[in-house]
């Protein structure tokens, strides 16, 4: 099976985690993109979606399911979203696509995470994956010396040979290098450096499920 047919089936295992009736918190990313494409099967079913990213919004919109603002949701049942790492305890590494503030924020308001990975995703200590620490521009370099004082390499990421704007108008720094042993207390101290936006560690507030892509079929990590 190819990468993307497991990205596939894990998106098509997550409409069961879908319930009658509500709004859905949806993530960004190419195996999110799969669960909308699924989603718009089912879009009768559902109330509507909440969207991490503007590509997202813009991609439930084409499948024609109502968009929420968050301001406008109380509660959702479950937020489902793709991860670029994720350890045996839930935690994840996300932001590969640079929505991670708002995933971050949009699955805070959900009951539960379910993380929807092929198995290549799947590690015993994270951060083979450069984390993704989305800043206030100005603060760039300052987090960068902070980050690189950690141990971590950390490069601005660029689009067209530009700074990569994220949809909050700001900067990502991928930082390479570490070796992520305690996954919680590097999301908290990477928190509250001054001009951190949000740093890519899910940890505090981590997967409950994980449907995970193998090529013998669709396995659910619960934790
Ligand atoms: C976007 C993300 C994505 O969930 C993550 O990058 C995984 O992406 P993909 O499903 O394309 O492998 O965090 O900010």
């Amino acid at each position: 099976m190819t990468q993307d047919e497991l990205k596939q089936a894990v998106a098509r295992a997550a409409i069961d985690y879908v319930a009658e009736g509500e709004i859905i918190g949806v993530g960004t990313g190419s195996t999110a993109n799969f669960f909308i494409d699924e989603l718009g099967k089912i879009k009768d079913r559902i109330k509507g979606a909440v969207a991490s990213s503007e590509a997202t919004a813009a991609r439930l919109k084409s499948h024609g399911i109502p968009v929420f603002d968050l301001n406008e949701v109380e509660r959702m049942s479950v937020y489902i979203d793709g991860a670029d790492e994720i350890d045996h305890s839930g935690a994840m590494i996300k932001g590969g696509g640079g929505a991670l503030t708002r995933e971050k924020i949009v699955a805070s308001v959900a009951d539960r995470f379910i993380c929807i990975a092929d198995e290549s995703k799947l590690v015993d200590v994270m951060g083979r994956f450069p984390l993704p620490v989305e800043v206030i521009p100005m603060a760039a370099k300052a987090v960068g010396r902070a980050l690189a004082h950690l141990g971590a390499s950390p490069v601005l990421r660029s689009k067209d040979g530009r700074p990569y704007v994220t949809d909050n108008g700001c900067h990502i720094l991928d930082a390479a290098g570490l070796q992520i042993d305690d996954p919680k207390a590097l999301e908290r101290q990477i928190n509250q450096w001054p001009g951190v936006v949000s740093v890519g560690l899910f940890a505090v507030q981590g997967a409950a499920v994980c449907l995970l892509g193998t090529a013998g079929g669709v396995r659910t990590l619960a934790f």
